[in-house]
């Protein structure tokens, strides 16, 4: 056991800080020192092991090959990558990273990709399907969040992380030429997905954050108690990440409104999800374009939506506001040039799977799927709240959290994992 185990076994989980802190008394210790550096040494080892599992099992290239090697030889290489360490989420314990296992849509998903692998659509002349899909794909998106008969449009993007950052990009600028702020804050609940705080140290906006209460959701009267002239946007979740929980999204909608700010709703894991759960009669509370005071909305299409990875949704209330993430020069001697995105060439083949997905999955599909995460949900839920050690974080609908005061509960991932013979 380590010392860190052995302190967080005595006294429970401590604040990351006062860790950090007794580490540096401890190290001032004769003989410490040496002990706690082994100890990391090890567990480095360990880490470079996992992380590296292929060391020494395959020809390392540190310089292109002379001659090509053949399709065969690659292809059985990748192959046995996959067969010996990249087949495990297939045995369903694996949580998170793949969304839809079924080999039938994976195959067939593959084979639209084949279709369009040289599609890019910043040549739209060239591929003009690149923007038929992805017309499609924030169409039925924004439709499916309550935009239906409203003026709502969008992007689509790389992944959550891309969707959100370019949000908090638009809302810099246009706060900038709306309103003339130049020191742009945003009001972000501390369980916000890191990507918030990635887009404050790209663009320089301030972080304002705010803390959650004991279901963790986001605290509406510290939002209230946050908003300065600076302000240009408050961000919810639904779900958050780390505990599954939906903040008060009408509650912080309406605060935005009545600030004229932004409210961008991150629904990366919610958002082809929460939709159908509310059609299965399960209690979702608004949390969509319904309600007047979103003004944006992330929804990843590479997560719940079963497209293959490396796409997503932004969602933004009014062509006004979408204008302020597009990127247009027409000085540049290569010629006129446009991006909506960060991306200058893009994958189409991933636009055009994605709309793919969409449309073969279908209304009844999406429900269908989302009845069986839900029941699932309501399964693990159950089978936690039966283990006396254990309790499950706030009151989550499928993304579902559990902690320990009494047991160390990374050792119950480490026994998951080794269970399950990851
Ligand atoms: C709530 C939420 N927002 C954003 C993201 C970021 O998505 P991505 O990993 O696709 O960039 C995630 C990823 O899990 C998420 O759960």
């Amino acid at each position: 056991m380590s010392w860190k185990d052995s302190i967080i076994r005595q006294f429970g989980k401590l604040n990351p800080k006062f860790l950090a802190s007794i580490e540096k008394g401890m190290k001032a210790i004769p003989g410490v020192s040496q002990k706690i550096d082994a100890e990391y040494a090890e567990v480095m080892v360990e880490l470079e092991n996992s992380a590296k599992p292929y060391k020494n099992k395959f020809t390392r290239f540190t310089e292109i090959p002379q001659t090509g090697r053949s399709h065969a030889e690659i292809l059985l290489e990748m192959e046995s990558m996959r067969a010996l360490e990249e087949s495990h989420w297939k045995d369903g314990f694996v949580s998170g990273a793949v969304y839809h296992g079924d080999q039938k849509h994976i195959d067939f998903l593959n084979q639209v990709y084949a279709i369009n692998s040289q599609s890019n659509p910043l040549h739209a002349d060239v591929w003009p399907s690149a923007t038929k899909f992805e017309a499609e794909i924030v169409a039925m998106t924004a439709d499916m969040l309550g935009g239906a008969g409203q003026d709502v449009c969008g992007t689509v993007t790389s992944g959550g992380t891309e969707s959100i950052m370019l949000a908090m990009k638009t809302y810099r600028d246009w706060a900038r030429e709306k309103k003339g702020i130049t020191r742009p804050e945003m009001i972000v609940p501390i369980t916000a997905h890191a990507a918030f705080d990635k887009a404050s140290q790209y663009f320089n906006i301030k972080t304002i954050h705010i803390p959650v209460d004991e279901n963790f959701r986001a605290d509406v009267e510290a939002a209230r108690k946050a908003v300065t002239p600076n302000t240009i946007v408050i961000v919810g979740s639904a779900p958050s990440f780390p505990h599954g929980a939906i903040d008060p999204i009408s509650e912080l909608a309406e605060l935005a409104l009545q600030n004229n700010i932004g409210f961008h709703v991150d629904a990366c894991l919610g958002g082809f999800v929460l939709p159908w759960a509310e059609k299965l009669g399960y209690p979702v509370t608004p949390f969509d374009f319904r309600l007047p005071g979103v003004t944006s909305m992330s929804a990843d299409t590479h997560k719940y939506g079963y497209a293959a990875k490396g796409t997503s949704v932004v969602l933004y209330r009014g062509n006004e506001l979408r204008h302020f993430q597009y990127y247009t020069t027409t000085e540049w001697p290569g010629g006129l040039y446009f991006s909506p995105t960060f991306a200058g060439s893009r994958p189409g083949a991933l636009s055009a799977a994605c709309w793919a997905a969409m449309t073969s999955v279908g209304a009844q599909g999406y429900l269908s799927a989302t009845k069986k995460i839900l029941e699932t949900a309501e399964f693990i839920k159950k089978g936690i709240r039966e283990i006396p050690e254990l309790h499950v974080l706030g009151d989550p609908l499928f993304v579902v959290a559990f902690a320990s005061e009494s047991i160390n509960v990374y050792k119950v991932l480490d026994y998951m994992s080794h269970k399950s013979g990851v």
